[in-house]
């Protein structure tokens, strides 16, 4: 069986993320891990902090903190986070360890040895007042096209052309507002792409065939504009330094690489973290962080990302792991996603548009949040959160359809029949349906689950509970009892064999929820991971005579006082104009 490398962008460290973040990348990531995890597969799924760059700098100067404190304190905050959403890393590590500090050197000096990074002097803005130098978007200044006055010096928003800083009329930094700007010769490492160009459209050839084509056409329409030779380091103080073994000069200026060179390199790195962190905690069998990125011909790699990450995960890393001509291992899978809108208009950090995941979590538990938000996954296009939306999914799919059965089956149960699991008749022609029409719609699942469509696995798996409640309207045990008691337990102890059956298989979309149901049961062996079509069909892995009791309700309703609150609280449909 092959071993799964699974990876999701690493979210930036400069805040808390919104829910259109989780959903494009931490979530789904999650899902199919533990997806495969039951399936019995080795499975490393890693992920991390992302913390250098310009941006990290300046939240730190915001909340008025060293960058290295603020990055340590903002990695452990998102960390609480994700383990509130039930994320199951292996190993969630940072992009500023000495261990991505090590690979990243270790790569760069091998590509200078193929002769693929070159030392370049440029010409870059300098602002005097910051004492530094000015990327492209914090140099701001009126657009020579239009007029807008706060265009920024990559790109005029307003008019969306392209720029360059020095288009601009009256230019200013963006950090301190200060035009006492100059140009500046500097010198920076250059990664030769052009070089690899060739290369890297043949690997995309081979490769990304079976990529979905969200990330497979953006990868062509990068290759189609060229790939240029790209400036990989910078004058910052935050970064991982570039080598002065190798690069002696550049390193005493302080020379650190550019955030998106090194961000990559941490999928590696933190795995060797992870391996590190059991030696340090003493572990006998020792974890073998290279054997799942070197020559790891074994290893299946997917990763996981919204669009806008796909063409540095397609072709700009591909094209830094080829030229160091080392076997690193490559992304077999790309699943990219679309954006999620806040009532279609975009989640905004710096407008506090939208859910933030903290706000998320004191709101309501995660399984909430984690059933939703993949039943709506932007896949195959944008979709839009709406609180009258994500109430009427709650309510409806696990409220009614999913938790009101659990409870309803089990407390009625107990009324009438006591503490285990009635026994009643043997399974008659109802249950024989039921039982081929759940393995068919198990199969559709996993089917939906292997391919990575996540909306579709998420409508086959409410069908298998929509199953259940059809069943049970249809056998109307609250009836039967009246003239059949051996019928009406029957009805139920194979109502209950659906409970068991749910907890299994919505485990990877409700973990904490899935867990209370399985733990409903008393069962002297309750360790099958995954149910087999067999057992779908068979309906009778809790026999008669278990014993159990009643979780407490599984979801609460979201009431319309709840969703006006909500409406007030983050804001409504109003909004939308606002993005
Ligand atoms: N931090 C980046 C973002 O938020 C994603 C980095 S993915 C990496 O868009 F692999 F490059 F780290
Ligand atoms: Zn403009």
């Amino acid at each position: 069986m092959a071993r799964h490398l699974i990876t999701s962008a690493l979210p930036y460290i400069n805040g808390i993320k919104h829910l259109g973040n989780m959903v494009g990348s931490m979530l789904p990531a999650d899902v199919y891990t533990r997806y495969l995890r039951q399936r019995g597969h080795d499975v490393l799924y890693i992920c991390a902090t992302d913390e250098h760059g310009t941006p990290a700098e300046l939240a730190a100067k915001d909340a008025g903190l060293p960058v290295a404190e603020f990055c340590a304190q903002q990695h452990h905050a998102q960390k609480e986070i994700y383990d509130g959403f039930s994320l199951a890393f292996d190993y969630f590590g940072r992009s500023s360890s000495e261990q991505n500090r090590e690979i990243t050197q270790h790569i760069a000096r091998k590509l200078k040895e193929n002769g693929f990074i070159e030392e370049r002097s440029i010409r870059q803005v300098f602002s005097i007042t910051d004492d530094r130098f000015l990327p492209d978007r914090y140099i701001v200044g009126t657009c020579p096209h239009c007029g807008y006055d706060k265009a920024r010096g990559d790109q005029c928003e307003n008019c969306t052309r392209v720029l360059d800083p020095t288009d601009l009329i009256e230019p200013r930094s963006a950090i301190s507002g200060s035009g006492e700007l100059e140009i500046r010769e500097t010198t920076h490492l250059f990664l030769l792409q052009s070089k690899l160009a060739g290369e890297v459209e043949a690997w995309i050839d081979e490769n990304g065939e079976e990529w979905p084509t969200l990330a497979s056409s953006i990868a062509r329409k990068w290759l189609t504009e060229g790939l240029h030779d790209r400036a990989i380091t910078r004058d910052l103080d935050w970064g991982v330094p570039v080598p002065a073994d190798t690069w002696p000069e550049l390193a005493a200026e302080g020379k650190v690489f550019y955030v998106w060179f090194d961000a990559p390199i941490e999928y590696i790195a933190a795995t060797k973290e992870w391996a590190d962190a059991e030696r340090e905690a003493g572990d006998s069998a020792p974890r073998d962080w290279k054997s799942w990125w070197y020559e790891a011909d074994d290893v299946r790699y997917t990763q996981f990302m919204a669009k806008d990450n796909v063409p540095f995960h397609t072709v700009m890393f591909p094209a830094t792991m080829l030229g160091t001509r080392e076997p690193w291992k490559k992304v077999d899978y790309v699943k990219a996603f679309n954006w999620l809108n806040y009532y279609g208009g975009k989640f905004s950090t710096s407008q506090k548009r939208g859910i933030f995941t903290d706000a998320a979590l004191e709101l309501l538990p995660a399984d909430y949040w984690r059933y939703f938000l993949i039943a709506n996954a932007p896949e195959s296009d944008d979709t839009s959160f709406t609180w009258e939306l994500f109430s009427s999914s709650v309510n409806k799919d696990l409220a009614d359809t999913l938790g009101n059965f659990v409870n309803r089956v089990l407390s009625f149960s107990r009324k009438r029949f006591g503490d285990e699991v009635p026994a009643g008749r043997e399974a008659g022609e109802a249950e024989q349906k039921l039982g081929e029409q759940i393995a068919e719609l198990l199969a559709e699942y996993e089917g939906h689950m292997e391919t990575l469509q996540f909306r579709k696995a998420a409508h086959a798996l409410r069908a298998l509970w929509s199953a259940g409640n059809s069943y049970l309207e249809e056998k109307a045990p609250w009836l039967e009892i009246k003239t059949d008691q051996d019928g009406a337990a029957l009805t139920l102890r194979t109502a209950m064999n659906l409970i068991h059956l749910y907890s299994v298989i919505s485990e990877p979309f409700i973990p904490a929820s899935a867990r209370l149901m399985r733990s409903a049961f008393t069962l002297t062996d309750d360790t099958t991971p995954w149910i087999t079509a067999e057992q779908a069909k068979s309906l009778s892995a809790v026999p008669a005579g278990t014993p159990f009791t009643v979780p407490p309700v599984l979801f609460a309703k979201i009431t319309a006082e709840d969703l006006d609150a909500y409406r007030e609280r983050f804001g409504g449909a109003e909004t939308a104009d606002a993005g």
